[in-house]
């Protein structure tokens, strides 16, 4: 029998560019268990025909050369279009009844894909609720909710009780791309599949470490969402701290969901609250230049669409190394990477054995676009006595695997088919990671403490902001990625 997935916001951009396409690879790589039905959910008038028809271009568009329009045929046959509004509850009554029809009274898995607006994440599930869509006696009922879950600590606690009112926890799919990525997933392999890393992943060889998500584009037609939210909101509580927690985490007892999830929770209850003091000191923040001129975006706009917070954890692994984690827009390449900054050597044995950092081993986990792992460590240059330059073990994904990387949205659809939220963002660490972040937001709005810097777009942020880890002995890995 085959699982049911339901689309609220099937018109909207995400169903287009990334939920259909990622579906339509499953399909055709034949990795679903079960044959799925997808039907879209909007306010749009279309018929069924119509829906697919539009997502057969867009969905080409987005896959490229891996289209094949025989398989696009035998898997749109599949596809359904329920016109609907989340404010209705008959229209929710209507989407039951059109569900059952399809079903035929068969037991079927319906998973409720939540891509609208956030406004609407409330309505719909109770909605769901009210309509009795969410009822499992005929077969299990799970939700995805997409990001951002809340836009504070408050919010988050107030949309996490509403969904509690309808779905248990473990029928709850928070939803962070960043984790369904292969390259932070292979973050946890390097550490808890090799025993070389481990004796040397903490505070007695690391001297700190960087999390940059870099981005070339700048806000695009998105400011009207963007202006509201900012760098922090919008990547640092989420994308960015869950890449702290898979570098920072102990290794957890078994690969499962709770047992994961636990042990990620853990790094951010021990992360340092950023009381307000602290913010002025260990953030930064910026603006760049010509922000303020996109549609959307009010001339006084104060939003940061740069920010570097310095977070430090309290526990027995992590005392006294320093994260450093830094996200922004129009910067001079697309690059997310995790750096691992080694300690210098503790004696000078050579002449130029480095006594700072920039020259000391440093290990960096490129999560994207040139997926791989470099490791860079001193040579001895031939002939030219005991001259060392740095050198680098290089991994490519690319090189290595050759194959196209999958879309997150593949595995992250695919494990909530399955029920696996080991990829997915549970209550307590949703709210936890807006622990830390809302001070922080709090402090910027408050005080003009960190000033906001201006950049120019193209390049790695304020100059300020390098400056800022100079004065701490420290410097930024500013390198773009070399692809191919
Ligand atoms: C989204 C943010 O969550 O992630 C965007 O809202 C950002 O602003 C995007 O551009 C980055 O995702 P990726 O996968 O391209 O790094």
């Amino acid at each position: 029998m085959p699982d049911t997935i339901v689309i609220f916001g099937a018109s909207g951009d995400l169903t287009s560019r990334k939920l259909v396409p990622a579906l339509y690879q499953l399909f055709r790589k034949g990795r679903l268990e079960e044959p799925i039905r997808v039907v879209g959910f909007s306010r749009s008038e279309f018929s069924h025909e119509e829906w697919r028809n539009k997502l057969a271009k867009s969905t080409a568009d987005f896959v490229g050369e891996s289209f094949d329009a025989e398989k696009w045929k035998q898997f749109a046959k599949q596809i359904y279009y329920h016109q609907g509004d989340i404010g209705k509850t008959e229209d929710f009554v209507a989407l039951r009844t059109f569900l059952e029809g399809l079903e035929a009274g068969e037991s079927a898995l319906r998973l409720f894909y939540l891509a609208t607006a956030p406004r609407f994440y409330e309505p719909a599930i109770e909605q769901l609720g009210r309509s009795g869509l969410a009822d499992e006696t005929n077969g299990p009922r799970r939700v995805i909710v997409e990001k951002p879950f809340g836009t504070d600590l408050a919010s988050a606690q107030e949309l996490n009780h509403s969904t509690h009112q309808v779905f248990s926890e473990s029928q709850i799919y928070r939803i962070d791309h960043y984790l369904g990525k292969e390259t932070v997933q292979n973050l946890m392999v390097l550490r808890f599949g090799n025993t070389i890393f481990e004796p040397i992943w903490n505070r007695n060889y690391i001297d700190h470490v960087q999390i940059t998500v870099a981005e070339a584009v700048d806000v695009g037609s998105r400011a009207g969402y963007y202006d509201q939210a900012g760098v922090l909101r919008d990547m640092v509580q989420n994308h960015l701290l869950q890449l702290l927690m898979v570098t920072a985490m102990e290794a957890p007892v078994r690969y499962e969901a709770d047992a994961i999830r636990n042990e990620k929770v853990k790094v951010l209850h021990a992360i340092q609250p950023l009381e307000a003091g602290k913010v002025s000191t260990d953030t930064f923040r910026g603006q760049y230049r010509g922000y303020t001129a996109s549609e959307g975006v009010e001339s006084t706009s104060r939003t940061a669409t740069f920010a570097a917070v310095k977070l430090s954890i309290d526990n027995w692994r992590w005392q006294g190394v320093p994260f450093y984690l830094r996200s922004g827009k129009a910067m001079s390449c697309r690059t997310t990477q995790i750096v691992i900054q080694f300690h210098a050597p503790p004696h000078k044995l050579f002449a130029d054995t480095p006594s700072d950092l920039g020259e000391a081993n440093r290990l960096v986990i490129q999560v994207q676009p040139a997926e791989g792992i470099q490791i860079h460590f001193q040579t001895k240059v031939p002939d030219a006595g005991m001259h060392m330059r740095q050198t680098d073990l290089n991994f490519s994904y690319q090189k290595e695997f050759r194959g196209v990387m999958p879309e997150a949205y593949e595995r992250l659809l695919l494990d909530a088919l399955e029920g696996d939220a080991s990829l997915f963002a549970r209550a307590d660490e949703v709210e936890a990671a807006w622990r830390i972040c809302d001070p922080v937001l709090e402090a910027w709005k408050e005080k003009d403490r960190p000033t906001l810097m201006m950049y120019d777009p193209g390049f790695w942020g304020p100059d300020e902001c390098r400056e800022w880890m100079l004065e701490q002995g420290r410097e930024w890995f500013d390198t773009c990625p070399v692809l191919g």
